[in-house]
C-alpha cells in the first residue's frame, strides 16, 4: 500500500456517522451467555512492537480477526510472528486475519465482525484509536500510558463507562502477585508506619533532550500520514542527536524513538511511570497528589529532558501525608538514583540497590519494601530479619491475603479477554488506570511547566499558575480524526 492521503470528505463522512450513532458493532452481552469456551473476535491496532506480544497474550484462546499497522513491512512480519507463535506452541496455523494500515478503514469494513480491540500504537494514537473502538461499542485494552494528555484520559474514561465496556490498560505489574503482597505487607504493619516512597528508572534509553528535526526520505513501507494520525500533517523527519543524549537507538521517531517527543510520547516518566508508580498509586489508596515539584535537565517545547527529579506531595489518606520522589535518566554519566533507604545496610541490600536500573523503596519506621524492577513483581523487605518474620507471619496466617488475585498474572491482555467473556473487572480497568495515568502525567505537567504545580482535580487545572494549563489538553486534532 502506498501513501494514504485521506480526503476531507472521507473524514467528514466518518465524523457524521459517529455523531449520528450509526456504529453498528455488536453490543456484546457475553456474560452469562454460555461464556465457557467463548472465543472473542479481536483486532490489534499497532500489530508489531509491543502489539506483537500483546497479540500473543490472546491469540491462542481467541480469534484475531484483524491486524492493523501503518508500516506494511512490520504488518506482514506481525502476521508471520503470530503464526509462528501458534506453531511453536504446538497448535495448528491460525486463521489469516484481515490486514489493514488504517484502523478507520477496518472499522468501516468489518466493525460487525469485532468484539474487542487491543491498542498498542505510539502514545499519541491511543486516544483516537481507542475512542473509535469505544464509539463502535468494542471492549478495549489499551497500552500504557492510556493517553499522553490528561484531558484525553478523562474523556476516554467517561466514554468507556457510558458505553459499559470492559476495559484494561496494559501495565502488567497490576496483574502480578508481588504488587498485591507489597500492599498487604504495608497495610498489615510489616514495615511499621509508611513514611516515604522513592522511585527511579534509568530511562530514557532512547534519544531524549533538545532534539532538532531534519528533513529525510520516508521509508517506502511506512504510511507516515497515518502514523501522524490526529497530529498536523508534516513531512517525514529524522533528528540530530546532540552530545549527552543517548543515541543508541538511532535518529528516526519510528519505530520506538517517538517516546522522547511530547507530541507523540510522554518521556521517560510517561513510559515507565504507569509501571513504577503503579504499586505506589495502589498502596496509597488511588489518590491524586496536591502538589508536584520538578527540576530537570534543559527541555525544549518539543522534547522531554535527559533527566528529571520530581517530588509528589501526597495528602493523608490510607497513610499519613508523605512525599513520593521520582528520579529518571542519568546525570554526568551516572544513573540518576535516589539515596538508598536507611534500612538497606547489609551487603546484600546494597548490591540489590546498585543492580536495580529501575525500582522502588517504600520506607517505613521499621523496615523498607524494596523492588529492583519496574513492575513490583517480586518485592522483598529489608532488613533481612524483618523479612524472615513477615514470611513466618504470612505462613501462619497473621498477614492475610486481602487483595483480589488476577486470573492471569502477567498477561493483562488475556486477563481482559477473560473478563469480557466471563464478567468481572480486569485488574487495570479504566476506573483504576485512568486516575493512575493522570497521577503519572501530572509529573510531566510540572516538568513541562518547569515549576511546582498545584493540581485542582475537580477543575482539571493547575491552580497556582495559568501557563501550565496549556499542557493539560492536546493543542489540536487534525480535521476528522477526533471521534
Ligand atoms: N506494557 C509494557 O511493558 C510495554 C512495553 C513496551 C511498549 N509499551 C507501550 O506499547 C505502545 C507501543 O510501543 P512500541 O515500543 O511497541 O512502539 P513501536 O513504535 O516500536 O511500535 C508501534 C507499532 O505501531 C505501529 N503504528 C504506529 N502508528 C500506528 C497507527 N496509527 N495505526 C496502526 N499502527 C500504528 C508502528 O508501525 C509499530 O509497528 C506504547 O504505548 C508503549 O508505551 C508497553
Amino acid at each position: 500500500m502506498g501513501l494514504n492521503i485521506i480526503s476531507r470528505r472521507h473524514f467528514l463522512g466518518r465524523t457524521a456517522g459517529l455523531a449520528a450513532g450509526t456504529f453498528a458493532g455488536p453490543n456484546l452481552l457475553l456474560k452469562g451467555q454460555n461464556a465457557a469456551g467463548k472465543k472473542l473476535r479481536l483486532a490489534v491496532i499497532g500489530a508489531n512492537g509491543k502489539g506483537q506480544s500483546d497479540t500473543q497474550g490472546v491469540t491462542l484462546d481467541h480469534t484475531i480477526v484483524a491486524l492493523v499497522d501503518v508500516d506494511k513491512k512490520r504488518l506482514d512480519e506481525a502476521a508471520k510472528k503470530r503464526e509462528k507463535h501458534h506453531l511453536d506452541s504446538g497448535k495448528e496455523a491460525p486463521n489469516a486475519p484481515k490486514l489493514y494500515q488504517d484502523f478507520r478503514k477496518m472499522f468501516d469494513e468489518m466493525a460487525n465482525e469485532i468484539d474487542g480491540v487491543i491498542v498498542s500504537t505510539p502514545d499519541h494514537t491511543h486516544y483516537v484509536a481507542a475512542m473509535h473502538a469505544i464509539k463502535h461499542g468494542k471492549h478495549v485494552c489499551v497500552q500504557k500510558p492510556l493517553c499522553n494528555y490528561i484531558a484525553e484520559v478523562r474523556d476516554l474514561h467517561r466514554a468507556a463507562k457510558e458505553a459499559k465496556l470492559t476495559t484494561q490498560m496494559g501495565n502488567q505489574g497490576r496483574t502480578m502477585e508481588g504488587q498485591r503482597l507489597a500492599k498487604e505487607w504495608i497495610e498489615q504493619g510489616a514495615i511499621g508506619t509508611l513514611k516515604e516512597i522513592r522511585l527511579w528508572t534509568n530511562r530514557p534509553i532512547w534519544p531524549q533532550g533538545p532534539l532538532v528535526k531534519k528533513a529525510a526520505e520516508c521509508p517506502a513501507e511506512l504510511d507516515w500520514d497515518l502514523w501522524l494520525s490526529s497530529e498536523a500533517s508534516e513531512p517525514y523527519f529524522e533528528f540530530e542527536i546532540p552530545a549527552g543524549v543517548n543515541g543508541k537507538r538511532g535518529n528516526s521517531v519510528h519505530p520506538f524513538n517517538w517516546r522522547g517527543w511530547w507530541q507523540f510520547g510522554s518521556g521517560a516518566l510517561g513510559d515507565m511511570g504507569c509501571h513504577i508508580m503503579d504499586a505506589t498509586f495502589s498502596i496509597l489508596g488511588q489518590i491524586i497528589p496536591e502538589k508536584i515539584d520538578a527540576t530537570s535537565s534543559p527541555i525544549s517545547d518539543t522534547c522531554a529532558p535527559v533527566w528529571s527529579d520530581l517530588v509528589y506531595h501526597m495528602p493523608a489518606g490510607k497513610h499519613g501525608a508523605l512525599k513520593v520522589s521520582w528520579n529518571d535518566g542519568s546525570k554526568d554519566g551516572k544513573p540518576n538514583k535516589p539515596e538508598i533507604s536507611p534500612h538497606m545496610t547489609s551487603e546484600l541490600a546494597k548490591k540489590a540497590f546498585e543492580k536495580a536500573s529501575s525500582g522502588m523503596m517504600f520506607i517505613g519506621t521499621e523496615g523498607t519494601v524494596f523492588e529492583g524492577e519496574a513492575y513490583c513483581g517480586s518485592p522483598v523487605i529489608y532488613n533481612e530479619e524483618r523479612y524472615t518474620q513477615v514470611r513466618i507471619d504470612t505462613k501462619a496466617g497473621k498477614i492475610k491475603k486481602t487483595e483480589t488475585r488476577s486470573v492471569m498474572p502477567n498477561n493483562p491482555q488475556g486477563e481482559w479477554a477473560h473478563h469480557v467473556v466471563n464478567g468481572g473487572l480486569p485488574s487495570s480497568n479504566f476506573d483504576y488506570s485512568c486516575p493512575l495515568t493522570e497521577f503519572v502525567l501530572l509529573g510531566n505537567l510540572a516538568v513541562r511547566a518547569q515549576q511546582s504545580v498545584q493540581w485542582d482535580k475537580q477543575g482539571m487545572k493547575v491552580s497556582n499558575a495559568e501557563a501550565p494549563n496549556k499542557y493539560v489538553s492536546r493543542p489540536a486534532y487534525r480535521e476528522g480524526w477526533k471521534p
